[in-house]
């Protein structure tokens, strides 16, 4: 049953009518206005995208560190990758903001409502191996400039996402960690039953080349990350639970 409602759903995504992004001519030139329009709370205010009839206005207000960091990267040709993508906002705004890039996007969901010929939207479930498996053949042989851990948010996939992860970013490039605190700020995300330390003592262990206790990072996985990751930016965003994290891989 739970097969055949997945190839329903599959199959019902193909042929869903998507908004051809190509297509909107859009005069934004910065980051924080496309994630506006498109709806994803990396802006500075943005409709609540999980709710629309609520009037409500959210936003981490990410978009400064990202342009800080990218935008030279504006007009140059590299691959980014997003693990989580909802219905696509963040993935159209890089996209627009980034119109010589290839945007690849994960999601276990299939809401994802946008195309263009620069998406690549790939679904798969990646807390499974099978989800891993199909994702690694999708990407095969690719590395990717950036890529953006905007997923789950629970702690052992945080933590599994690094290792797995920022083995596929391009020397030079960056491995994201967005809201990585929230399993310590919201119980229910920390699934590890205390075997796991939060994010932001990883981060500083992972800066001080200091090995920890962890049931997932085995003492050769910290020893690569102390070896691969060259300096760690921090930023606190516009709420109390917007904290972003930027790995430059060596
Ligand atoms: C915070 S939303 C992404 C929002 C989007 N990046 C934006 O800025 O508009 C998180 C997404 O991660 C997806 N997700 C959660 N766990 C996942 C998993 N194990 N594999 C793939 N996608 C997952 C959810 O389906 C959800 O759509």
């Amino acid at each position: 049953m739970k097969l055949l409602t997945y190839f329903y759903k599959r199959v019902a995504f193909i042929f869903k009518k998507k908004i051809n992004i190509d297509k909107e001519e859009l005069t934004y030139q910065n980051l924080d206005e496309l994630f506006t329009y498109y709806g994803t709370d990396k802006a500075k205010r943005v409709r609540n995208q999980y709710n629309k009839n609520l009037d409500i206005f959210i936003g981490h207000g990410y978009s400064k560190f990202y342009e800080n960091h990218f935008n030279f990267l504006k007009n140059t040709n590299f691959n980014l990758l997003e693990i989580g993508t909802w219905f696509g906002a963040s993935t159209a705004s890089f996209c627009k903001f980034f119109p010589n890039a290839k945007i690849f996007g994960i999601d276990k969901n299939f809401k994802f409502k946008y195309k263009s010929k620069n998406i690549n939207f790939i679904q798969c479930d990646i807390s499974t191996k099978r989800g891993l498996e199909q994702l690694s053949n999708k990407i095969y042989g690719k590395k990717f400039k950036i890529i953006i851990d905007d997923g789950s948010h629970i702690l052992t996939h945080i933590i599994k996402n690094i290792i797995i992860f920022t083995k596929y970013v391009e020397r030079s490039g960056f491995y994201i960690i967005e809201d990585f605190n929230l399993p310590k700020y919201y119980k229910y995300l920390n699934d590890s039953n205390n075997k796991e330390i939060y994010i932001d003592e990883i981060l500083k262990n992972i800066k001080q080349k200091k090995y920890f206790k962890s049931d997932i990072l085995s003492k050769s996985e910290q020893k690569y990350l102390f070896e691969t990751i060259e300096k760690i930016y921090v930023y606190k965003g516009n709420t109390k639970d917007s904290d972003i994290a930027f790995l430059k891989v060596k």
